[in-house]
């Protein structure tokens, strides 16, 4: 039996993870999603939320399983049984820093292969922090994450600042306007 974890932050998830995770769902006997508990990082959402948002995003995948870990990514796959480290490669640029972290891996647990997936097409552009990026300046993000994801999204967004326009599409000409210039 061939188990995968998923690392990552998923902060939150968007289209192209759970593109990922659909995909490795046919390709591995079992797959975990393994959400990193990261001190360093002022996430969005807790990992409790992201936990919750990645299982009700998943439903439908019977053969996977959701979860939050601490520490080495290697560490956890071996408690795990884990053979197999997933990471989406969407364009070049992830590939040194993808690269880096498989040999960093490969290093510290010879056993454990990297796999890398690319990322679907439609997805290539896409990250949490692009999809937050236009959520805080008022633009719509229903076509990124999933539903349950955006409304959460956009919650938190009213909540901290109440003066963006969240619910309004990207067409809102005037959250583009400049601040100096009356004209634009
Ligand atoms: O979604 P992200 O933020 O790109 O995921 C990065 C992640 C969580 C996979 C990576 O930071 C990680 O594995 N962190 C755990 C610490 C670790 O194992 N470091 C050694 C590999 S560089």
């Amino acid at each position: 039996m061939t188990i995968a974890i998923y690392p990552g932050s998923f902060d939150p998830i968007t289209l192209g993870h759970l593109d990922i995770i659909e995909r490795a769902s046919k390709l591995f006997d079992k797959t975990i999603v393994a959400v990193l508990r990261n001190p360093n990082k002022s996430p969005m959402f807790t990992v409790q939320e992201r936990l919750s948002q990645i299982r009700l995003s998943t439903a439908h995948l019977s053969n996977l399983e959701v979860d939050g870990f601490n520490g080495l990514t290697v560490n956890y796959a071996r408690m795990r049984n884990a053979r197999v480290i997933l990471r989406g490669l969407r364009v070049l640029s992830d590939f040194e820093m993808e690269l880096q972290m498989a040999h960093t891996n490969k290093t510290l647990a010879p056993e454990i292969e990297t796999v890398f997936l690319a990322t679907s097409k439609e997805y290539s552009f896409l990250s949490s922090s692009v999809v937050k990026e236009i959520a805080k300046f008022g633009g719509s993000i229903d076509q990124f994450v999933p539903e349950h994801v955006a409304l959460e999204i956009y919650r938190c967004y009213v909540k901290t600042q109440p003066g963006s326009t969240p619910t309004l599409p990207a067409l809102d000409l005037k959250s583009n306007r400049s601040e100096t210039d009356p004209l634009l």
